[in-house]
């Protein structure tokens, strides 16, 4: 049969309600086939749902039917039938077949079966796990996400501003660098566009970057990755108590569109507790760090050192005091960027901040007031072993018209990990880079 030459509307499955009692075409994959006989039951997907469809014999050409009968799982094929509610039917549709044309018949063998695999093995196969479901359902909830960002940003007078990858300046620490060969000159894949950013505020006032960052991190953990996402806002004119503001304001605007997109497969197919997510408003509950060792020590971890950053635990322990994100600001200085501002009179603090996640989801977003003090900046970028030729641009927006200014940047795959429930930040992208892992 070539190419279905029909009258009948090529539709997607997610649309199905709407053609009840019609006559439609689809086209998909094979999820699964139940052979009994004179019918097959053909699961099929499309990209936008699952669909029980029904070969009966007597309805189908006869080659048809037999191409039928010899489906393999992740076959591709366009067919045509009458679609109907059907209450027993998973998705409650089921589409009786009457022709049915095979795309292309899938090699016997498909390495992931409906039962149990381990981890290790669906990392290899990632290029195919990515259309179970519940893979398929995170990589939904990921471009909304991303789409909410841009959104919310957009619609409160950020203005997008993307920056560069390639950079001769170190964001976070010379720890993590990715170093590339540049002509000759060495060049670092990003870690972070917040040096750009400060630039660009003096042009629009409210910008924001957003792009893949990278970090040669050493640490295997469910939340690191050697590439990740992130989404950074910056404002001029703005303090650490503004971020604080609009990172509340903000993250809640993200979690409600997910949950108001998504409730029925963050629910079904991620088994996610929703209740946790639709207490995400704001106010967000605040610390101040000297306030979280104390809350540390009087618990799990008496002999928590007074300026050491946090660790996963600790995050842990401190967010599970609270219903919704928290804020913990004024780090120690020494455990934080070069750039950050002093706290007045305790030049030890710094006037950053960090948003922890519930449930064990630790730091989704890191931020706070960067420092508009000249000597102070030079003097620090010594202190981190960082070269001021290199950073000249960098110091000429203190002298060309600083104002206060402040900025966060927020994590795009630990922010999908907690919002879908994930263990793991592998989950939340379709080919993470993980340290040691780069296949597929
Ligand atoms: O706290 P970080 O290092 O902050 C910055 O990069 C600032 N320059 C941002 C800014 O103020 N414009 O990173 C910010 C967030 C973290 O809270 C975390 O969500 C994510 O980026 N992140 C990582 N996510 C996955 N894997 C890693 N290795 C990550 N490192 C940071
Ligand atoms: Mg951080």
């Amino acid at each position: 049969m070539d190419a279905m030459a029909s009258a009948a509307p090529l539709i997607r499955i997610r649309e199905a309600a709407a053609y009840d009692g019609q006559v439609v075409r689809l086209q998909g994959w094979v999820q699964n086939r139940t052979d009994k006989g004179r019918l097959q039951f053909i699961q099929l997907r499309d990209g936008t749902g699952v669909l029980q469809s029904v070969a009966f014999q007597k309805d189908l050409p006869e080659a048809d039917f037999a191409a039928a009968g010899q489906l393999t799982q992740e076959s591709a094929v366009r067919v045509e039938g009458l679609l109907r509610a059907d209450a027993r039917a998973p998705g409650g549709f089921e589409l009786g077949l009457s022709r049915l044309e095979v795309v292309s018949l899938a090699e016997s063998g498909y390495p992931i079966q409906p039962k149990e695999h381990g981890t290790g093995f669906l990392m290899e196969q990632r290029h195919l796990w990515i259309r179970s479901p519940r893979q398929a359902a995170i990589l939904r909830i990921r471009a909304t996400i991303i789409k909410a960002i841009r959104d919310w940003l957009d619609s409160n007078d950020f203005v997008g501003v993307d920056t560069p990858i390639l950079t001769p300046a170190a964001c976070e620490g010379t720890t993590t660098l990715f170093a590339t060969d540049y002509f000759g000159e060495t060049a670092y894949l990003s870690q972070s566009g917040q040096l750009y950013n400060e630039a660009t505020i003096a042009a629009l006032g409210r910008t924001y970057c957003f792009g893949p960052t990278f970090r040669a991190e050493k640490s295997k953990t469910r939340r690191h990755l050697t590439e990740f996402w992130m989404v950074e806002p910056e404002m001029a004119f703005a303090r650490l108590e503004d971020v604080m503001a609009v990172e509340e304001a903000f993250v809640s605007a993200i979690v409600q569109t997910v949950l108001a997109r998504h409730g029925q497969e963050l629910s079904s197919l991620l088994e996610r507790d929703l209740s946790r997510l639709e207490a995400v408003r704001p106010p967000f509950p605040r610390l101040s760090y000297d306030e979280a060792v104390t809350l540390l020590r009087e618990g799990d971890f008496p002999d928590f050192p007074w300026g050491e950053d946090f660790g996963a635990p600790h995050e842990t322990y401190l967010a599970e005091r609270f219903e919704r994100p928290v804020f913990v600001y004024h780090y120690p200085s020494a455990a934080k960027a070069f750039y950050m501002a002093e706290v007045d009179g305790r030049p030890e603090l710094s006037r950053s901040v960090d948003l922890l996640a519930p449930e064990g989801y630790g730091e989704i977003i890191g931020g706070g007031e960067r420092s508009t003090d000249l000597e102070l900046l030079k003097r620090r970028l010594t202190e981190h072993g960082l070269r001021q030729e290199d950073y000249e641009w960098y110091l000429d927006l203190r002298r060309y018209g600083a104002v206060p200014h402040a900025g966060f940047g927020l994590g795009i795959e630990r922010t999908v990990a907690w919002i879908c429930g994930l263990g793991h930040v592998r989950e939340t992208t379709a080919f993470p880079r993980l340290l040691e892992k780069m296949y597929p």
